[in-house]
């Protein structure tokens, strides 16, 4: 196959971060997703209406007038979110739902959510007015391995919450464990998973073989291979429940290549063309049209896209670093080849 022309996709997970960089990233998303479930793990994270509607200007602010691009704004869930909030969320047209970072899980997480089991009032309300809950699944007990963080996560948390609001749309983000396909395949109705395109290509061999890697280095980390074929499958099998997620999420090179190294991967300069490698190298691509441009947008209840983009099977090579707001910043797969290639 030569040329493989797909509905245009959305990313149902994506970190812009704000101000000067942010100006920078949005177009590398922008040509070629037409929507974005952005996140709201900002300092300050966002928290309210006010800041999700001035983040969403921001970023309609970047997008180059040739681009179509729909950002949906997601707001961080705290310990005191109130149920106000979320019956306003509901009306509001431009949130898509709200995200729940364990307190301390990943990146400017801090403000997340301190107790994951005193939460019932606020899933419930979320169930009853229709707001999705978007879940970043890692318990963050110091005695779990990092490892297992994930599966303590779906055992002790999930699994109860998922059963005891039954009409609630859950999806677990960017999932790294056999444990977590299989939950999302056997849950309930309106739950699904978005899965990274660094989760489906690498394993943790390609972080910590050879030496540190810092830019295949972001949370949920890489897993064994056992894992990474467990979502491989989950991605080829045609389940509706499994969509495109990228989880980009930029750092500088001096914050990546640090004694501390920023977890994140930034994924957005090449997202579908790495996404097309991986169902290309499984002789799946048949499945990236669904994967990419429709399975997200029916779980979400939005239209899937009208217009289109064409890849074309041409080898080149992702940039070495790209410069962003005047900061070197490596992306992820940098220096590699992809098969498949954007067709402007
Ligand atoms: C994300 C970031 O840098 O904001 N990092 C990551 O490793 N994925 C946060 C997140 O989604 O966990
Ligand atoms: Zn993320």
């Amino acid at each position: 196959m030569q040329r493989i022309t797909i509905l245009r996709p959305d990313d149902w997970h994506l970190h812009v971060r704000d101000g000067d960089v942010l100006n920078d990233i949005v177009p590398e998303t922008s040509k070629v997703f037409h929507r974005a479930v952005i996140m709201p793990n900002l300092v300050p994270p966002v928290t309210s209406l006010e800041a999700a509607a001035s983040y969403r200007e921001r970023i309609l602010a970047a997008v180059p007038s040739q681009h179509q691009f729909q950002p949906l704004m997601t707001l961080y869930l705290t310990q005191n979110t109130s149920l106000d909030l979320i019956r306003a969320a509901a009306k509001a047209p431009h949130i898509i739902g709200f995200k729940l970072y364990p307190a301390g899980a990943t990146t400017n997480s801090a403000a997340g959510v301190t107790n994951v089991a005193n939460m019932a009032e606020v899933f419930e309300t979320m169930s009853e007015c229709g707001v999705p809950l978007l879940v970043h699944g890692e318990v963050t007990e110091a005695d779990v391995d990092i490892f297992d963080r994930e599966k303590v996560f779906i055992d002790r948390y999930l699994r109860h919450l998922v059963e005891q609001h039954s009409r609630l749309k859950v999806v677990l983000e960017h999932i790294t464990t056999a444990e977590a396909a299989q939950f999302v395949m056997a849950a309930r109705e309106g739950v699904a998973a978005t899965i990274t395109p660094q989760h489906l290509l690498m394993n943790r061999n390609d972080l910590l073989v050879g030496g540190v890697r810092p830019h295949n280095f972001c949370l949920p980390v890489l897993k064994r291979r056992t894992h990474q074929e467990a979502l491989q499958q989950a991605a080829v099998s045609g389940s509706s429940r499994f969509f495109l997620g990228t989880d980009s999420a930029p750092h500088s090179q001096s914050n990546k290549e640090n004694a501390c190294g920023c977890a994140g991967c930034y994924s957005a300069p090449a997202a579908i063309e790495l996404y097309a490698e991986f169902f290309s190298r499984m002789n799946s691509l048949d499945k990236l049209e669904n994967f990419a441009s429709r399975f997200g947008a029916e779980f979400y209840g939005l239209p899937v896209n009208d217009s289109k983009i064409t890849l074309v099977n041409e080898s080149w090579q992702v940039p070495k670093t790209v410069q962003v707001a005047g900061q070197t910043f490596v992306p992820y797969w940098a220096g590699q080849e992809l098969q498949w290639r954007l067709q402007i």
